[in-house]
């Protein structure tokens, strides 16, 4: 949740910092902090807020050719300036991604052998024990090393001693990676915040420690020195601009018909899905159940997918919550896969319910959009996304080409257990991956009229989506992507379960929206619409019924043939909807309040 950069090389340190700083601040933006080597000691400048404000607090004569920094996604202590990163304990300094969980014991006990706590974080805990190892080891690797056997939790670390033109590395369940350009050695969280800089990196894996100095990396495991096996990155920092956008969510939006195609296209041969690039062609053999975790919108594109799955293929399929999942896993059956659903693929969430899908026996398949990510690693096998780096909070592309691939997958699953025949099977990916990016790009044109939508609720506090089946689906993704820009508290329900209890909310002037694209149930969801609007709702239908009668207050069509293109058409309004309404609202699009983009702690 937070991110880390470190440079040590030739070139002025605090820039790089500085400009990787404001990359990485999609995971965490409470505070950031820099500290760099100044005449053999640290020079610590931090502060509560943006990196723009670390920007001002710098000085010209800053200048510096090893350095580390910090942006924060606050989880212990409050928001301040002495609780942002780095963190400096004697001759230790550091930062930190991840969490200690035994924090208070090995802050008790160096307390009672005189150590002094200036914050109230967990990492202050891991400087002030690496610090007493150093004094005591005199080496910096065994410093460490011994620190990290007593340190429970998970962590990402880059480390600077003092008088050291060097920076130490070490991690466990919190990415970290390793990056040699032309001018130097870097690490960080991500290899978005260095593309700037060089697109050539290693990603360190849990358990090694590595250090970076102006000419070399070395990388530690348990066996001793490794050999370092350099990737090129398949990013561009071109992807990584607005391109003239006020956000780069509304970017993001208009992104998604090209991010589905290439998902798309990749595995679509001769118009039929093949996964035979990626998968062991007995992948599926056998399976009599899938189950996918996933936190978020993950979640909400992995129920739209056990849909799409039990529908075409008729295999049982759920999806699970993963932090709810791993401490409750579900009593299952042989022949379960799990897919684990993550755009970022390091939710720790999601991770740690893969971890025990794997432990119970399950087989597992990740669909992840970012490259070697423990989630991808991790699992026996891993179908990447072709989102490109998504910078919004909130996922708008991400999400799409989750859905996207999953239905990929049971128009695959439907071939293969005869359920559909292969005429269908190409029909249905031929609109996939023609048809839906179309109605995508025609739906963002749109805009104005959902612009006056927005305009209409922007300034209300609640607001209901309904829908059924997968229209349900979609509207609790629309719902979260409300409440999340715009805190406009929004709750998806069934249409039918309103009256159930939930409709006693409604009163003159809520919004209720509904989402009705499936032509058996047209007169059903608009009959539970008008029963909002006898108590006084102000009525949306989102509905491809084009005769519709309905009297609903404002009406939105969505005019295709497929489900699948209605599901994206419907999808595409509402994001507008939610972007309109924190626009309108003056919010901060892309960096809405107490979030982050990668949710690395449980
Ligand atoms: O990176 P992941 O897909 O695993 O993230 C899961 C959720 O944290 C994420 O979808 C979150 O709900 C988004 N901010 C919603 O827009």
């Amino acid at each position: 949740m937070c991110g880390i950069i470190g440079y040590v090389g030739n070139d002025n340190a605090a820039p790089k910092i500085v400009k990787g700083l404001s990359l990485l601040e999609y995971r965490g933006y409470d505070s950031a902090g820099i500290a760099f080597l100044k005449d053999g000691a640290a020079r610590i400048v931090k502060t509560s807020g943006r990196v723009d404000s670390l920007r001002e607090k710098l000085l010209k004569s800053d200048k510096s050719y090893c350095a580390i920094g910090h942006t924060r996604w606050a989880t212990h202590g409050p928001v301040n300036d002495v609780n942002a990163h780095p963190h400096k304990s004697g001759n230790v300094t550091l930062v930190h991604n991840g969490i200690i969980e035994n924090y208070i014991e090995i802050k008790n006990e160096l307390q009672t052998q005189g150590v002094v706590f200036k914050s109230s974080t967990d990492t202050e805990a891991a400087s002030a024990l690496i610090n007493k190892y150093y004094n005591e080891l005199g080496s910096e690797k065994d410093a460490i090393k011994k620190a990290l056997f007593e340190i429970k939790g998970s962590y990402a670390f880059a480390i600077m001693f003092k008088g050291k033109e060097e920076i130490w590395v070490a991690k466990k369940e919190s990415s970290l990676i390793i990056g040699y350009g032309n001018d130097g050695f870097y690490v960080s969280s991500d290899i978005i915040a260095l593309l700037p800089f060089t697109d050539t990196y290693y990603v360190v894996n849990d358990g090694e420690i590595a250090r970076i100095s102006s000419d070399s990396a070395i990388v530690f495991d348990t066996n001793g020195e490794k050999e370092i096996h350099w990737q090129k990155s398949e990013q561009d920092e071109q992807n990584i601009q607005k391109d003239g956008y006020d956000h780069f969510m509304l970017k993001e939006m208009h992104e998604q018909a090209s991010a589905i195609y290439n998902t798309i296209s990749v595995r679509a041969k001769k118009e039929m899905p093949d996964f035979s690039d990626e998968l062991a062609s007995d992948f599926f053999d056998g399976t009599e159940r899938i189950e996918f975790v996933a936190c978020g919108s993950a979640m909400h594109a992995s129920l739209a997918g056990a849909g799409f799955i039990e529908q075409l293929a008729k295999i049982p399929s759920n999806a699970y919550i993963a932090s709810e999942y791993r401490y409750s896993v579900p009593a299952f059956k042989k022949n379960t896969l799990t897919i684990a659903v993550s755009q970022s693929g390091e939710t720790a969430d999601t991770l740690g319910a893969l971890r025990e899908a794997k432990r119970i026996g399950n087989k597992t398949l990740a669909i992840v959009n970012a490259r070697e990510t423990a989630i991808a690693k991790e699992a026996d096998a891993c179908l990447y996304t072709y989102a490109g780096p998504e910078i919004a909070v909130a996922t708008t592309k991400g999400y799409a080409t989750q859905v996207a691939l999953i239905y990929l997958i049971a128009i695959y699953l439907a071939n293969k257990n005869a359920q559909i025949n292969a005429h269908i099977a190409q029909v249905l990916t031929d609109t996939l991956l023609n048809s839906v990016p179309k109605a995508i790009n025609e739906t963002m044109l749109r805009e104005n009229e959902m612009k006056s939508i927005a305009r209409r609720i922007f300034d209300l506090d609640n607001l209901f989506y309904i829908g059924r089946g997968v229209d349900y689906y979609i509207s609790m993704e629309a719902a979260l992507k409300l409440k999340e820009i715009s805190y406009i508290h929004a709750q998806a329900y069934p249409s039918a379960e309103l009256k159930h209890g939930t409709i006693s909310l409604v009163e003159k002037s809520t919004p209720v929206v509904a989402i009705s694209t499936n032509e058996q149930l047209y007169s059903k969801t608009e009959s539970n619409l008008l029963e909002t609007k006898s108590r006084g709702a102000y009525t949306i239908l989102i509905t491809s019924n084009i005769k519709t009668a309905s009297e609903a207050d404002a009406l939105i069509f969505v005019p295709y043939q497929s489900a699948i293109e209605r599901f994206f058409c419907s999808l595409t309004l509402t994001q507008m909807i939610a972007y309109y309404a924190a626009f309108f609202r003056g919010c901060d699009i892309d960096k809405p309040r107490n979030l982050a983009k990668s949710v690395t702690v449980e």
